[in-house]
């Protein structure tokens, strides 16, 4: 692809992390640009942890037109920011800043969304509203997850996690639609549960396995997971082995990207532009 010509206008965009050269983003933003003919540029940026909350506020009035952020700074950047939607508040968590040129900072959480979209789009038969679902973990993936299910109207979420104690903060700071279960309560939480969402970084490549039977969950149950290295994880696999919908964690991250473009450059993605063959082939090339 070549790359557009940088000018005395490129609008800059990026994302934040530590570590962040693996980030998907800047190949699907700039493929993007590139396919909507906007001047403008999508970097990686790597602040040292301690000095997040500087690198942001040197950003305020608009140097960079917005960042997303990622590991480890999706809190802080909630706290920094002076306005936040609805959703970044329910998450504890803000995976979107945009800069303002008054030198406000606007937070924004899309990962529930791309969440929600990513299952509609690969379990379109899924209602979140017609079941309980479970959601594995409770780090800030999860609590994103549950604060999305519940917006969607989920009658119950159900967080199952190695540390009780921490699904049970989650419960307490999300409302009385969340319980709380321990590990080894995962199977009572799986009765009658129309979605089980891995929210832990178990079954990441070159991590920890994530060596879970699912039987206990009912047999038209959807499984997501947001790990996407593999993308076909071996709990995807074993949904499929089962005949139970799988939802990849690539869709949710391409789904999240897709808001935060049209927050920083003001209009959505073109849609010519195919994102998932894009991702495959970087997955494909980092392998
Ligand atoms: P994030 O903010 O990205 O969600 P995190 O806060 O490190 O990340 O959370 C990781 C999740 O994976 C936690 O729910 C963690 O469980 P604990 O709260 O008990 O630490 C879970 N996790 C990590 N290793 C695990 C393991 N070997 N078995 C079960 N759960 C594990």
């Amino acid at each position: 692809m070549s790359r557009p010509a940088i000018t005395g206008a490129t609008v800059v965009a990026g994302v934040a992390g530590a570590p962040v050269r693996h980030s998907l983003s800047p190949i699907l933003h700039n493929a993007w640009l590139a396919g909507a003919g906007i001047d403008g540029v999508y970097v990686a940026f790597a602040p040292p942890a301690d000095r997040f909350a500087a690198f942001v506020e040197g950003l305020r009035g608009g140097a960079v037109r917005g960042l997303n952020v990622t590991l480890p700074f999706k809190e802080e950047a909630l706290a920094l920011a002076d306005e936040a939607s609805d959703l970044a508040r329910a998450a504890g968590a803000a995976n979107v800043l945009v800069f303002e040129t008054d030198g406000r900072i606007r937070a924004d959480n899309t990962d529930g969304f791309g969440l929600l979209q990513a299952l509609a789009v690969q379990a379109p038969g899924f209602s979140p509203a017609a079941a309980p679902a479970v959601v594995l973990g409770a780090g800030g993936a999860a609590r994103g997850a549950v604060a999305a299910l519940l917006a969607a109207g989920a009658p119950e979420v159900r967080v199952v996690n190695r540390t009780r104690a921490r699904a049970e903060a989650i419960a307490a700071a999300l409302g009385l639609k969340v319980r709380a279960f321990g590990w080894e309560e995962r199977d009572a939480a799986f009765g009658g549960a129309g979605a089980l969402i891995n929210a832990t970084s178990l079954g990441l490549a070159g991590g920890q396995p994530l060596d879970l039977a699912i039987d206990a969950l009912p047999p038209a149950a959807v499984v997501m997971d947001m790990v996407y290295k593999p993308l076909r994880t071996d709990l995807l696999g074993r949904a499929a082995a089962s005949g139970r919908p799988a939802v990849d964690g690539l869709e949710m991250l391409i789904r999240q990207a897709m808001p935060s473009f049209e927050a920083f450059f003001g209009r959505p993605p073109p849609a010519e532009v195919d994102a998932r063959a894009l991702a495959l082939a970087a997955l494909r090339g980092a392998a």
